[in-house]
């Protein structure tokens, strides 16, 4: 028997990279899951996001496992269209046991240099996007009276400032806030809440930036790489997947208002 068996899922951002990981690896496990993606491109960040495509493959791969998909598409920043995803979610589903917050956007520019434009939408679609989803998911499981998980993904960017990405640093800080509020709210309901810390993960994300900096992703990665105690340039999107998994199972019951670095070792330094 799978650690999520009868369980659904709401992931945000998952039409590709750990968003995906996080769909199929909580679908092996027995969750059904509603998966949530713009699947269209915005005007800011300066790279694609995923399309239609990639969520109905997301689609596929949770479908391999047995477990039922609910396709939602719809921009994080909408309160409207996410109120109708989570509302669509319940009827389908019944309920929701675990909120993945991770749809993110990310880019690479000096302080000063960063425009009102770009700064808005990291802080709407990373950081307004997550208070959306908690906004409309969790009336719902204190309703159902069953506790939960919440799981939201920041970055090592949480933990400190890094040149060239002080929108993206701000969002991100601004996550860990939000999540450890919201852990002394519904701590007495037995949802917990808690914040994943990467170290760079091998997705579109590293590629995009690299484009916006108008770096060579190569040369981006190697910058990354000196960066990681451990020997790694980029994690793997399962690595962050297993840590969320942990963090929703019955074994990290206990475990609430917690910041999980999966960072190759990246803080040490
Ligand atoms: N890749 C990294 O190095 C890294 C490191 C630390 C943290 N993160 C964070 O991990 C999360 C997942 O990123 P990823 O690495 O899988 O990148 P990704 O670009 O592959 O995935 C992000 C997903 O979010 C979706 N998305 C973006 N804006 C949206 C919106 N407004 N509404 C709905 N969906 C939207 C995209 O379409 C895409 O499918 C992000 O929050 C990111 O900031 C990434």
């Amino acid at each position: 028997m799978g650690k999520l068996e009868g369980k659904v899922a709401f992931i945000t951002g998952a039409a590709r990279g750990q968003g995906r990981a996080h769909a199929v690896l909580m679908a092996r496990e027995g969750a059904d899951i509603a998966a949530l993606d713009i699947c269209r491109d915005l005007p800011y960040p300066r790279y694609s996001l995923a399309m239609r495509s990639d969520l109905e493959e997301t689609v596929r791969q949770v479908r391999e496992y047995g477990r039922q998909a609910l396709e939602l598409v719809a921009d994080v920043r909408d309160s409207a269209a996410m109120a109708a995803a989570v509302e669509k979610t319940i009827a389908t589903f019944g309920h929701i046991d675990i909120l993945i917050c991770n749809a993110g956007i990310a880019d690479m520019a000096l302080t000063w240099d960063i425009t009102e434009e770009w700064w808005d939408m990291m802080l709407d679609v990373n950081l307004k996007g997550y208070w959306l989803a908690v906004k409309y998911v969790v009336p719902r499981m204190l309703a159902q009276g069953t506790g939960g998980s919440i799981v939201m993904t920041s970055s090592v960017a949480g933990l400190r400032g890094e040149p060239g990405m002080a929108h993206y640093c701000a969002s991100k800080w601004g996550v860990v806030g939000l999540a450890n509020s919201l852990a002394h709210e519904l701590a007495p309901h037995h949802i917990t809440v808690n914040t994943l810390h990467p170290t760079a993960v091998d997705t579109d994300i590293i590629t995009g930036m690299a484009q916006a900096a108008d770096m060579a992703t190569e040369d981006l990665v190697e910058f990354i790489r000196h960066g990681n105690a451990l020997p790694v340039k980029l994690i793997d999107v399962e690595d962050v997947a297993k840590a969320a998994l942990w963090l929703v199972s019955g074994e990290a019951r206990y475990v609430t208002g917690q910041k999980l670095n999966i960072d190759a070792g990246r803080m040490l330094k």
